[in-house]
């Protein structure tokens, strides 16, 4: 903001407050919409459909004959639901929201919608970064502030607007000139009862068009039981929306028309169908995921390229020298098991990078216009990996960009230039198990790919296919260890530490296991490459110590093997997951589950299956909330 707009008295307190750190939310939910009837129902059920990307208090707002009426609650929308039920609404016009904050307690006050002198209410999703010094010149103004969030401010900001006279539109569209940050907002006034306004800004926002009425929403998971239809709204779009038609302006006032999408997504998608979790469902899904990783992108023991990465790719794979990959969480795990394959001489024998995106967008990395950047994200919106993307693009336009992604129309896919969507299917679970699986097929194309361009046999492009072409039923065959994965989740569920070996591309595969378990177990589990184990983690290893090895038949299994004896002399219980193939010595402390017969090269794909069931069962087996675990949620769409 600039400084030299406020009064002088303000400008001290504006440079002070700057200094000072926003709150932060990470994926709130957003549902608004009008419609010609009650849209109370709507919006909440939509609401619930967000869930997934875990909250801490829910709250509605709408234009009623009293003027604005809003209700908020701490937790979850359960208890927002039965305080609806109390105090009855009724409305075709209204906003709704589940906050998930970080900093700035979770409590009612601080839920959204926030209201301005009963006037304006406003429901946002991002960070509001100048927020503390608009909060010092709308208290200038005479504005009172009832809740510690960045989201208040613009609830004022717009009433100032409004109060001036003219539209809902322009009042939001003169308020968001003043914001910095990333947010998408729906807005509603007391006037209005037919009408709400949407921005998106470095936030996701898409417009739903329904039979009964227009909506809006953080994602179309929220509105598919009433359209299939939807408008991506582009960074500073304003959408003023009314029952029957909409209208989207774009950054500088100018009305734009925007492509209407349909969305291959189903309600069954979003619903948990038979299985006790979406987790648990998403476990299940994995065959049927790959294939479709697979499918039209590879024919006779080739990769398709241009179907797979699009008809520019064969030329950027071609120029190619080095692969940068950026990702964050399980994304990153998936782009730590490709680098083995990126590297293997027999392969692609190109160098590969891989970075957490936090660390490199910090670190001033030098860009190389021959180096290919590789974004892996399930959701396309994390804010770190796609800084790191836009980074690349604004400081080596000449390089090439692609991302490997489950979301179409995610703004990953849109800022990147080369997509390869895995079309994993709406992952709802906030600890990833399909996006895995699947990235890590997608990254064997993308390897393969590359491979061709840089000597790699035919013979050899065609053996991975085949071997890739096993990898769904390997996996159904995995999934048959879900029952004796379940007897053993008792035990295990009793223990707080736990202790997750692999040597080579299983090494990743061990640090994923380990960050399911944490994620919803809640058991500190750490992930080891075996061969570090006496440089450290031996230390931890006595009686009360579960160490998960997962041993394949390869080249380091006889190495691995000697890792587990240091462990088994120190008590350690041992769980080895394992190729049939590898021999173990056994005795009373060491578990063996025998994991199907699977080439090699694609084991990771298929042995990373069993960990994701041992999590599950030990977080069932706890008590714990599988689907949404403590403090985490789906998407971090900032910083
Ligand atoms: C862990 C998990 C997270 C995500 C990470 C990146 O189970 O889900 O670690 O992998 O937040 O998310 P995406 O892939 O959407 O960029």
């Amino acid at each position: 903001m600039d400084g030299d707009r406020f009064p002088p008295s303000l400008r001290k307190v504006i440079t002070d407050v700057l200094k000072q750190q926003p709150e932060k939310k990470i994926m709130c939910g957003i549902v608004g919409g009008v419609s010609n009837t009650n849209v109370i129902p709507i919006l909440i059920d939509g609401l619930e459909r967000l869930e997934y990307r875990g909250y801490d208090s829910a709250g509605v707002a709408a234009v009623t004959p009293e003027g604005i009426s809003c209700l908020r609650r701490l937790g979850k929308i359960e208890v927002l639901r039965e305080a609806l039920e109390e105090n009855p609404m009724s409305a075709l016009a209204g906003i709704v929201h589940t906050r998930w904050a970080t900093h700035g307690k979770p409590s009612e006050k601080n839920a959204h919608p926030h209201v301005s002198q009963a006037a304006i209410a406003v429901v946002h999703n991002g960070i509001i970064e100048n927020h503390v010094a608009l909060r010092a010149v709308l208290r200038e103004k005479a504005y009172e502030f009832s809740s510690d969030t960045d989201t208040e401010v613009i609830a004022h900001l717009v009433n100032e607007q409004w109060k001036g006279g003219g539209s809902l539109l322009s009042a939001v569209q003169n308020a968001v000139q003043e914001l910095e940050g990333a947010y998408s907002i729906a807005v509603i006034s007391k006037n209005d009862p037919e009408n709400i306004v949407a921005v998106r800004m470095k936030s996701p926002l898409v417009i739903g068009i329904g039979k009964n009425g227009n909506f809006v929403a953080s994602d179309v998971s929220a509105l598919i039981s009433i359209t299939n239809q939807f408008v991506y709204l582009e960074d500073g779009d304003v959408a003023d929306i009314y029952q029957a038609h909409f209208v989207v302006y774009d950054k500088t006032g100018k009305k734009v028309e925007r492509p209407i999408k349909v969305s291959d997504l189903s309600p069954e998608d979003v619903s948990r169908g038979g299985f006790l979790h979406f987790m648990q469902k998403e476990i299940h899904e994995q065959p049927d995921a790959v294939s479709r990783v697979l499918d039209g992108r590879v024919k006779d023991g080739k990769v398709l390229i241009e179907e797979a990465f699009g008809n520019k790719a064969a030329k950027i794979f071609a120029r190619t020298e080095a692969v940068q990959i950026i990702a964050c969480g399980t994304s990153h795990y998936s782009s730590l098991v490709a680098r083995y394959w990126m590297e293997m001489e027999s392969l692609a024998d190109i160098p590969c990078h891989v970075d957490v995106a936090s660390e490199w967008r910090y670190r001033n990395p030098r860009l190389h216009s021959r180096t290919l950047y590789v974004f892996i994200s399930q959701s396309g919106e994390t804010a770190d990996t796609l800084a790191c993307l836009n980074m690349v693009k604004e400081g080596k336009p000449e390089a090439h960009t692609i991302t490997i992604c489950n979301v179409p129309e995610s703004s990953m896919t849109r800022e990147a230039e080369l997509t390869f969507l895995t079309k994993a299917g709406a992952e709802i679970g906030v600890a990833s198990t399909k996006a895995f699986t699947t990235q890590l097929a997608a990254l064997m194309l993308l390897t393969l790919a590359l491979g061709r361009t840089r000597g790699m046999t035919a013979k050899k492009e065609a053996e991975v296919i085949v071997s890739l072409l096993t990898v769904p039923e390997k996996l159904r065959e995995a999934l048959l260890l879900d029952g004796e994965l379940r007897l053993l989740a008792p035990g295990f569920g009793k223990k707080e530490h736990a202790l997750y070996l692999g040597r080579g591309s299983e090494y990743p595969i061990a640090l994923e296991g380990s960050l399911k378990m944490k994620e919803i177990s809640y058991i500190h589990a750490e992930g080891y490459p075996a061969g570090e184990l006496k440089h450290g983690p031996l230390a931890l290893v006595n009686e009360e110590m579960p160490v998960i090895a997962v041993a394949p038949n390869d080249v380091l299994v006889e190495k691995l093997q000697s890792n587990l004896k240091e462990v088994r002399a120190r008590n350690g219980q041992l769980f080895i997951f394992a190729s049939p193939d590898v021999k173990i010595d056994l005795d009373e402390g060491t578990t063996v589950i025998a994991l199907p017969r699977v080439d090699e090269l694609v084991a990771p794909i298929v042995y990373v299956v069993p960990l994701q069931l041992l999590a599950y069962h030990v977080a069932v087996a706890r008590g714990n909330n599988v689907d949404q675990p403590r403090n985490l949620a789906k998407s971090v769409t900032v910083e």
